[in-house]
């Protein structure tokens, strides 16, 4: 924790609240949001007892092994905009990993966290609003790190992976948490300087799925076509068989090889 604080460049992590169990990270940077807390505060656990996915979903969050991290933010701006904090996250998560480990991390929209075809880490963001703007977001961050094959349920087995798997030896948290800190601090500066255009070239560049056939599940809709661009709100632009283009808020989404 110290060492951690020592690695600390800018405002993301100046105040981290360190935990061994907590039932959520999110959770509880939800409640400090609510108190007041500052923006930039890092909540991080050794373990998780309800770790929380994108569309309800468990994430699993065993103690020792990874990164489970909630970063509060407070942005001044609208609603519509908020994909973009997940944008943002994603490309300085992406950009930490490779710059820590090495691996060819690549984003799958919204945020995955992807390498071999398997997820190593994904990103929650929740936000409150109040009318149009938001009030704060907790932009929660978990990454597989040292789990071993064996300790991934066969079913997660067959589509998570984590950075010992894939590089065959153990890596440093806390170096991969400062790293993921400074990045969130330089990608924020440049969102909050409405730089747009550099933030999504910088996620175009570090995904490869544009141009290849999606599959993305929205509730009881399953739209199928090609991955064609992100727009200036972060929404993903399918091309249609048909030939038109629709935007898509969110969903879950399948590259098909
Ligand atoms: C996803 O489904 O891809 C998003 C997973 C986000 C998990 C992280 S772990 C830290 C933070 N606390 C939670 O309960 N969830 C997020």
């Amino acid at each position: 924790m110290r060492q951690l604080k020592k690695l600390i460049k800018g405002e993301m992590g100046r105040d981290i609240i360190w935990l061994s169990v907590i039932d959520s990270t999110n959770s509880f940077a939800t409640e400090l949001a609510e108190k007041g807390a500052s923006h930039g505060t890092a909540v991080i656990a050794d373990c998780q007892t309800k770790g929380r996915g994108r569309m309800g979903r468990n994430w699993i969050s065993p103690p020792g092994d990874n990164i489970y991290m909630s970063v509060i933010l407070t942005p001044s701006m609208r609603l519509k905009e908020a994909t973009l904090l997940t944008i943002m996250a994603g490309v300085a998560c992406c950009g930490a990993l490779r710059n820590t480990t090495g691996l060819p991390v690549e984003i799958r929209w919204p945020n995955d966290l992807m390498v071999s075809h398997k997820k190593l880490g994904g990103i929650l963001t929740e936000i409150k609003s109040g009318g149009e703007k938001i009030v704060y977001a907790v932009t929660g961050i978990g990454i597989n790190v040292n789990t071993k094959v064996e300790e991934f349920p066969p079913e997660v087995g067959m589509i998570a992976t984590s950075v010992r798997i894939e590089k065959g030896k153990t890596e440093s948290r806390t170096f991969l948490m400062a790293e993921i800190l400074n990045e969130m601090d330089l990608w924020y500066r440049v969102f909050a300087q409405r730089r747009k255009d550099t933030l999504l070239n910088e996620w175009r560049r570090l995904t490869s799925m544009m141009g290849k056939p999606v599959q993305v599940t929205m509730g009881d809709k399953v739209i199928n076509g090609l991955a064609y661009d992100i727009d200036d709100e972060g929404m993903l632009i399918v091309k249609l068989a048909s030939g038109s283009l629709r935007r898509i808020s969110s969903g879950d989404l399948v590259v098909l090889r």
